[in-house]
């Protein structure tokens, strides 16, 4: 979700305005998802990284982060969404992980789409991590006996769909340590648009020319002669 911080530039305001206007994208965009079918979303709301910005933007986006879970829980209990976060707890705030705590308990028997939003997450650590729990899960076993299939187990997304899309808003070019491992066979959509002014109609762009991808997955096309 980039570019909310030059949004709010554009016109002159503070950048925490910008990232108020990115969260209130959000409602819309899962309803959207919801709509079309997708089963698994993940927001990447902060990374590992992020905590070097001044710590004033720092403090604004925990706020946010709050207030965006008091708000939308009750909507997303109601819209029988499944809500996780990837990615390490231990550096928010107690009230901050209280919120999360209670979201995932809230709506983990939910039934709807899985909303994932990776937050003090890096694909780096997500693949790292998963090799620590492997090994606590299983400390005598031979390392070199690990396989691809064992470790995705141990990933953040562990149970949850292939990741087919990636949408990075805001004019860069990558990846920035999100779904790493995961994004090894995802289309990768990239768009100028900031995230602010990315709506449902953008979205419904990307998934139009995500439809028209021919994904062959290191194989050949597979099509009628
Ligand atoms: C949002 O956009 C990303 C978050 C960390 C929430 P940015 O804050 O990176 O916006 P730009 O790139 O400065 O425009
Ligand atoms: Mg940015």
């Amino acid at each position: 979700m980039d570019g909310n911080g030059r949004w709010a530039q554009q016109r002159h305001m503070p950048r925490k305005l910008g990232h108020y206007q990115g969260a209130a994208r959000v409602r819309g965009l899962i309803a959207h998802c919801a709509q079309v079918g997708v089963k698994s979303v993940t927001l990447f709301a902060f990374s590992t990284e992020n905590w070097h910005r001044p710590s004033d933007e720092v403090d604004a986006l925990m706020l946010l982060f709050i207030d965006y879970l008091d708000k939308e829980l009750p909507l997303m209990l109601a819209e029988q969404v499944r809500f996780r976060v990837l990615g390490s707890l231990a550096r928010f705030s107690p009230a901050v992980r209280e919120r999360i705590e209670f979201a995932q308990t809230q709506s983990q028997h939910n039934t709807g789409l899985m909303l994932n939003v990776a937050a003090n997450y890096g694909g780096r650590w997500d693949i790292v991590h998963a090799v620590q729990q492997w090994h606590v899960a299983h400390p005598t076993a031979y390392v070199g006996a690990l396989t691809e299939e064992d470790l995705s187990h141990y990933l953040s997304t562990a149970g949850q769909p292939e990741l087919d899309l990636l949408i990075r808003t805001g004019g860069e070019s990558r990846i920035s340590n999100f779904l790493l491992w995961q994004a090894a066979y995802a289309e990768l959509y990239f768009t100028d648009t900031l995230w602010p002014d990315f709506d449902e109609a953008e979205l419904q762009k990307a998934f139009v020319w995500f439809a028209a991808r021919d994904r062959r997955f290191g194989g050949v096309t597979v099509s009628a002669p």
